[in-house]
């Protein structure tokens, strides 16, 4: 699992537990996605590159280190990625956010994108595509082929939860992406869901069923 980063700080793994928790309403489910999404942002952006820049202190001139300025692209996998997209604003706020949107087609039960709004300098940013569960895979490789398409070069995908079938098609499709989650759980069950997981995270989201 070379390239899967699983964030197994305390304060991610206990917010986690009250994510997964059947009992968890709405408005607290919505909270603790956004919370986990920034402390995962803190760790996601590790290796941003530091630039040095001489500053004025009250005391004296000094040199200091400062982000690079490099460019950074949000891409949420419409609906569920939404709920993590705030979180990570708070610490990434000048980033651009692209939005994509990706039906299961019921033939070939392969995601089909039917939305896509992009920044237009996608080729110059670093995208985080951003997908709470990465459960068969499908959706993320999809997202992440069309982007490619459209002139991406550098990604990483972010989620919560993994189950052990969308890492590996992740990693055969596009193994230049690497993989950031909160979790890798057990299994899918026989309707794709993630085992244990949290059920249905858009709906647990937005309170739909
Ligand atoms: N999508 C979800 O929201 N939950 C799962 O368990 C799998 C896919």
């Amino acid at each position: 699992m070379s390239n899967v980063y699983v964030f197994d700080h305390p304060l991610i793994q206990h917010k986690l537990t009250y994510i997964r928790d059947k009992n968890t309403g709405t408005k607290e489910f919505r909270e603790l996605v956004d919370e986990v999404a920034t402390l995962m942002a803190y760790e996601i952006t590790r290796d941003l590159p530091l630039k040095e820049v001489e500053i004025e202190t009250p005391v004296t001139t000094t040199t200091c280190k400062m982000i690079e300025g490099k460019k950074i692209g949000l891409v949420p996998i419409l609906r569920a990625g939404l709920g993590m997209v705030d979180g990570v604003l708070k610490l990434i706020p000048a980033a651009k956010v692209g939005h994509i949107g990706l039906y299961r087609d019921p033939a070939t039960l392969e995601a089909v994108q039917y939305y896509a709004k992009m920044p237009s300098d996608i080729g110059e940013r670093d995208l985080i595509v951003i997908d709470p569960m990465l459960a068969t895979g499908s959706s993320a490789s999809v997202a992440i082929n069309e982007l490619k398409k459209i002139g991406a070069t550098s990604m990483k995908f972010m989620c919560l939860i993994a189950a052990p079938e969308g890492i590996a098609r992740l990693q055969e499709d596009h193994p230049d992406v690497d993989i950031f989650v909160a979790a890798v759980d057990e299994k899918l069950n026989h309707k794709s869901y993630i085992v244990p997981g949290l059920g249905d995270a858009g709906d647990r989201l937005y309170g739909t069923k």
